[in-house]
């Protein structure tokens, strides 16, 4: 059983708690922090935490905790890791890492030259369809991994820091991209080097200095595309969405708007429908439980049982390290308008990983383009010829 320091009430505070105290979980929140004492003592009750406190260095420091989880904003990360890891305690903390490649650096070098466990908590690479989706393409279901498309898009964040650039470290991509980038490294390879990356970013609708819609392209060393589609002007609800096509195969995932129930109703939804929701009327797409379809809870269920066995789990500081250092390029091509290097003064994945290419011969002469049954019944074969180039058709 491990005791934690849950640093944070707002939104993510709530729901990791939640997580953590759900079902018949061994790991509980023994002290919880938050700024205001009304709100830390109100979120203490709920969730009978036995220690509440507004100051930030007991929360870390006490004895009556061996894992510190950080919830707190962006800008707060580093200080906060930084405490821990010093004060010799496991940390988990959200996502984004940091506000930028050099934050999460130091964030990871602190963990590792302290030698405390550090776990990054990307969720959304835990939810039950998206481990399975993993496993199919780790056992070559779908063939090479070309391209992974992965989409986060809603109406807007809803606290005041996340609109400040300064406290937030961008817009949608730091917020919403983090999530994406790290999907698609996580399909494609994740020993397999982001290269390079093309992006556009603007701020169509609201009066903020950071982009509040962004897509980006992320080339790896072997060729495969990474896609990133994040906005906080996008209507409707939360869009969370992947796709993963390779060689053999391809896997949709849709997490938010069709779980599974659609329901319509004219009286009206009376309580909570999901995160995000805009409307509680009409056709609804509600979310059975929350926790467990944005991969919460085997994200702590990875990061505890990891703990115990002295092992690393499937997201460390690393990953979050690498994540931020893609979005500060993606922020660079913003700018310049051009591919920007991914800069990773740290690198412990593969060089020089093959290509993704897949050309199959078809015989000593040709190479296929395409093969296609056709609606007689005949097998058509499209090919090029290797010396000539010549491209012919044949039926088979
Ligand atoms: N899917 C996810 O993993 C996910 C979802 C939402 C948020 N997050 C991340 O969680 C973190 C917190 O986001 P949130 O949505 O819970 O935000 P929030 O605004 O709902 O809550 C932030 C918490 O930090 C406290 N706080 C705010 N400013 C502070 C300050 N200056 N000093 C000390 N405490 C302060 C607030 O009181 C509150 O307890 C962010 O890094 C965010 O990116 C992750």
């Amino acid at each position: 059983m491990h005791r934690i320091s849950m640093l944070g009430t707002g939104l993510i505070g709530m729901f990791y708690t939640m997580a953590l105290h759900g079902q018949r979980g061994r790991d509980r929140v023994s002290v919880v922090y938050s700024r205001s004492s009304d709100r830390v003592k109100a979120f203490a009750e709920k969730w009978e935490i036995p220690r509440p406190t507004t100051s930030l260095k007991e929360a870390i420091d006490g004895t009556d905790s061996d894992v510190v989880v950080v919830a707190l904003p962006n800008y707060q990360h580093e200080e906060a890791v930084l405490a821990a890891a010093a004060a010799g305690k496991s940390v988990l903390c959200t996502k984004p890492l940091g506000r930028n490649a050099a934050e999460s650096l130091r964030m990871l070098e602190a963990c590792e030259q302290a030698g405390v466990f550090h776990g990054y908590l990307e969720d959304l690479i835990y939810p039950p369809k998206t481990l399975k989706a993993l496993e199919s393409v780790k056992n070559g279901s779908l063939g090479k991994v070309l391209w992974v498309r992965s989409r986060e898009t809603h109406s807007g964040p809803h606290s005041d820091w996340f609109w400040n650039k300064e406290f937030s470290g961008g817009g949608a991509i730091i917020d919403l991209g983090c999530h994406c980038v790290e999907i698609g490294r996580s399909f494609i390879g994740k020993d397999i080097r982001p290269v390079e990356v093309m992006c556009w970013g603007d701020t169509q609708v609201h009066p903020i200095e950071a982009e509040d819609h962004a897509i980006g392209l992320v080339k790896y060393e072997n060729g495969a595309i990474g896609q990133f589609e994040v906005s906080w002007s996008f209507r409707g609800g939360m869009d969370l969405r992947d796709e993963v096509a390779g060689t053999e195969g391809t896997i949709w995932l849709n997490h938010w708007l069709r779980t599974g129930m659609e329901m319509f109703t004219a009286a009206g939804e009376k309580g909570y429908v999901a995160e995000k929701a805009e409307g509680n009327t009409g056709w609804l797409f509600p979310v059975g439980d929350e926790v467990v379809e944005l991969g919460y809870r085997d994200m702590f269920t990875d990061m505890f049982n990891a703990i115990d066995d002295k092992s690393t789990p499937r997201e460390t500081f690393y990953d979050g390290y690498v994540v931020n250092a893609v979005i500060d390029a993606a922020y660079k091509s913003i700018q310049s308008r051009r591919w920007e290097p991914v800069d990773l003064p740290i690198w412990r994945g593969k060089d020089g990983a093959a290509s993704v290419s897949a050309v199959r011969d078809f015989d000593a002469e040709h190479t296929i383009i395409k093969e296609e049954r056709m609606s007689d019944g005949t097998m058509k074969v499209i090919l090029r010829n290797k010396r000539t180039n010549k491209i012919v058709q044949r039926v088979i």
